[in-house]
């Protein structure tokens, strides 16, 4: 599936093209939460994530690129979100921080860098949701894909069949297809969507790739 990343669009008005990805069939709406500490930029908050919530039923997740992501947890859970990736370099205590959000109700990703082995995950494959790998280095969108990481995906996609592997950065129709083919089933599209033809165009023409 194509989850499609706000962060390239008009931050003053997300609910148009929201509204218009879901029209498209969209299933999902990846949020990109940055603190300005973790990364360098600051983006959007719980707020945004609670008035995208009421556009409709279908799996809003955050990307927290956030330090002591624990923080947010509640605050970004209260506001709908389904499912709450933290980064593996943002804590020592990721089985932990798994644990606290399957409490709350909410599905647990992990991501990884693109310097970050698999290692930092692979103990807790088995009750984490996602593994979110990195293929650009995160904060900003339009950056080029990192096809090193790949081999990350496929050592994930060894290890457990049923897990959520989601690819974030740089996927296009080139990029899109070589990570499907290494494992990855869930694809974070950013910039793509918003310097297509139109929306759905751009979306549709993603999602036919996905299989
Ligand atoms: C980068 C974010 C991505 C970003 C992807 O830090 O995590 O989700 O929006 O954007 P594109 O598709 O433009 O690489
Ligand atoms: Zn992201």
């Amino acid at each position: 599936m194509i989850a499609p990343s706000v962060l390239s669009f008009d931050h003053s008005d997300l609910a148009t093209p929201v509204k218009e990805l879901l029209n498209a069939g969209a299933g999902v709406i990846h949020l990109d939460v940055m603190d300005g500490q973790f990364v360098p930029p600051i983006t959007i908050g719980d707020g945004v994530a609670k008035g995208l919530r009421r556009l409709g039923d279908f799996t809003l997740e955050a990307h927290l690129m956030t330090l002591t992501p624990e923080a947010h947890f509640e605050a970004f859970a209260k506001a709908g979100c389904n499912r709450i990736i933290f980064h593996s370099e943002a804590t020592s205590h990721a089985h932990r921080l798994t644990q606290t959000l399957h409490s709350m109700g909410v599905q647990a990703g992990v991501a990884v860098n693109p310097a970050t082995p698999v290692a930092m995950v692979e103990e807790i494959v088995d009750i984490l949701d996602e593994v979110l790998v990195m293929t650009v280095n995160p904060g900003w969108g339009g950056q080029t894909f990192i096809s090193e990481a790949l081999h990350k995906v496929k050592r994930l996609r060894s290890l457990r069949s049923d897990l959520i592997i989601e690819v974030d950065g740089g996927i296009d129709e080139k990029t899109l297809p070589v990570a499907r083919e290494a494992g990855a089933n869930l694809f974070v599209v950013g910039s793509r969507l918003a310097n297509g033809k139109s929306i759905a165009e751009a979306y549709n023409t993603l999602a036919a790739l996905c299989g």
